[in-house]
């Protein structure tokens, strides 16, 4: 991953950019990186607060030889990626939040936008956006209780940008790959391991859909949110905003 990467001072959404350039044919591996975003996106249609040289926007171009259904397990890859990169280079106890966000000290660090691109049943590509809070100082106040940066969080220390994108693009190619030959089954007790809310009660409110209280117990093996209920049964959560308790 990364042979091929443009890098921008300023753009809308480096998501725009890598869009562009998949239509146009680039390789898998390809990635955009930008100093600032405008536009940035977040889930859900929400944006992502990217100010100028304060962290880490990122676009990486995936085309894998999956079954749709798998293709959700990729943001998992991705999120267990980033935490060991980032844990190794700082020690920084990051975790995961299911499906997409990285917590520190319960508030988000870092988000993960899986954006996917099918032609009838297959996948044509998918466009996987991290963003890393890594500098900011502060957060627009609507942010300040729920977002923070790795330099907030070392006291005003923040890891340099480039060899932090550089172990996160290894890391990411090394657990991509090991999905992609040995399957989910290798990459969940890494998961597991820096999951934040496995046997804790949550509430999940889901879009379109009535929403659910019980125990995160797990994942399943396509990546969906294991919840069990009061009654003892399990319900598969496939897509959620997450609430503690
Ligand atoms: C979320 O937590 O809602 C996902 C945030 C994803 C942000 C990154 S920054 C790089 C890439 N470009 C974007 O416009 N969004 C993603």
């Amino acid at each position: 991953l990364g042979c091929e990467t443009h890098f921008f001072e300023t753009v809308e959404s480096t998501q725009t950019e890598i869009h562009a350039l998949a239509r146009a044919g680039a390789p898998e591996g390809t990635v955009v990186i930008a100093d600032e975003q405008v536009k940035g996106k977040g889930r859900l249609g929400r944006s992502w607060h990217s100010p100028p040289g304060s962290g880490i926007w990122m676009s990486v171009l995936l085309r894998p030889k999956l079954e749709l259904q798998r293709c959700p397990q990729l943001t998992l890859v991705a999120a267990v990626a980033i935490v060991e990169t980032i844990r190794e280079q700082t020690g920084l106890p990051l975790m995961i939040k299911w499906p997409n966000d990285l917590l520190l000290n319960g508030k988000k660090v870092c988000g993960i936008l899986t954006e996917l691109r099918a032609e009838s049943d297959c996948v044509d590509y998918i466009a996987l956006g991290i963003g890393i809070n890594v500098s900011s100082a502060s957060f627009p106040s609507e942010l300040a209780d729920i977002a923070t940066s790795l330099s907030i969080e070392q006291q005003g220390q923040a890891p340099l940008r480039t060899p932090l994108i550089k172990r996160l693009l290894e890391k990411l190619e090394e657990l991509y790959f090991l999905y992609v030959e040995q399957g989910f089954s290798a990459i969940k007790p890494r998961w597991e391991a820096h999951a934040l809310m496995l046997g804790k009660p949550i509430t999940a409110r889901r879009v379109n859909s009535a929403t659910l209280q019980g125990i995160a117990i797990g994942i399943d093996e396509q990546g969906a949110l294991l919840l069990r209920m009061e009654d003892g049964r399990t319900e598969h959560i496939y897509s959620a905003d997450i609430d503690m308790g």
